[in-house]
């Protein structure tokens, strides 16, 4: 991988990377296509990585379709797929870990804890082996995009990172690899995430500011179903992702919730005005 990066460039051929933990969807080939619009080549990585998932968790389960995921990648024109083991990636001995200050201590950061130290460590392995000009990510994991904005500033990586909107089903429901895990009965309880991200935008479009009351009307739409028990409902500012009070400029609303045995998350950036 080292190598073919290496030639690329002196070749004089920008490398665009999309990393990824496989069981691709659209939103994942959305990435893919943003890509083409900022390099000669793109570069995609699966690899489900271990380090950002906690003891328990569903690092076993996660789903795999290695093949399909290739045909894909390949359909969508990627020049190289880097499937690395995990033993490549953290061989015996491994000691060195890349941790954020402040940014986990928010949303998903809080009820896992290991789950952006393991990010940041295997997204600055990556950049270090792909040697991307450009990496994109998606929106769907708004907190991820942030950390790794924040991490590619404060260590001087030389890489432009570009953000993707989140693409759904068409009935809203955010594209996810998690979603397989969904049964039959849960997979109409799962669109309440949007349902309370949509009735929340009107709330502030009709001009209600108090955060606390959007957050309360959200967690009642997700509490109507006694399946889903709630992670965290939270509206924050856009860059430090601390919490809001008072809504009188663009904010994020981010929502997770355990389906349940499923873990979702979905946000939304909300207009103001
Ligand atoms: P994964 O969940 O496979 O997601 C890979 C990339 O696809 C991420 O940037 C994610 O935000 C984006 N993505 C997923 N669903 C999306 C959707 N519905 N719309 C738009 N983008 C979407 O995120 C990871 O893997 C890992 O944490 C990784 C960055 C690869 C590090 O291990």
């Amino acid at each position: 991988m080292m190598e073919y990066a290496d030639t690329q460039r002196q070749n004089k051929r920008t490398i665009a990377f999309v990393p990824t933990m496989g069981f691709l969807h659209k939103g994942h080939l959305a990435l893919m296509e943003e890509a083409g619009k900022h390099a000669d080549d793109l570069v995609v990585s699966i690899f489900v990585n271990p380090a950002q998932f906690g003891p328990n968790e569903d690092l076993a389960t996660y789903p795999r379709a290695l093949e399909k995921d290739l045909d894909l990648c390949r359909d969508m024109g990627a020049s190289v797929v880097f499937t690395p083991e995990a033993s490549e990636i953290y061989p015996e001995g491994f000691q060195t870990y890349v941790e954020l200050e402040k940014l986990p201590l928010h949303l998903c950061g809080l009820s896992r804890p290991v789950f952006f130290k393991g990010i940041a460590t295997v997204v600055t392995k990556l950049f270090n082996i792909v040697k991307p000009h450009v990496a994109i990510f998606g929106q769907k994991d708004f907190q991820q995009l942030t950390l790794i904005r924040q991490m590619v500033k404060d260590l001087s990586f030389d890489i432009d990172i570009v953000g993707v909107p989140i693409v759904r089903e068409d009935d809203g429901l955010a594209m996810s690899s998690r979603n397989k895990y969904l049964t039959k009965a849960q997979r109409p309880h799962a669109l309440l995430l949007h349902r309370a991200l949509l009735t929340s935008q009107e709330m502030i479009s009709s001009g209600v500011s108090d955060a606390g009351e959007i957050v309360a009307k959200a967690r009642e739409i997700l509490a109507s179903c006694p399946d889903i028990k709630i992670d965290y409902v939270s509206i924050c500012d856009l860059l430090t992702l601390d919490e809001v009070d008072s809504i009188n400029e663009p904010v994020l609303m981010a929502i997770a919730v355990m389906l349940g045995k499923t873990r979702l998350i979905d946000n939304k950036v909300m207009e103001f005005g």
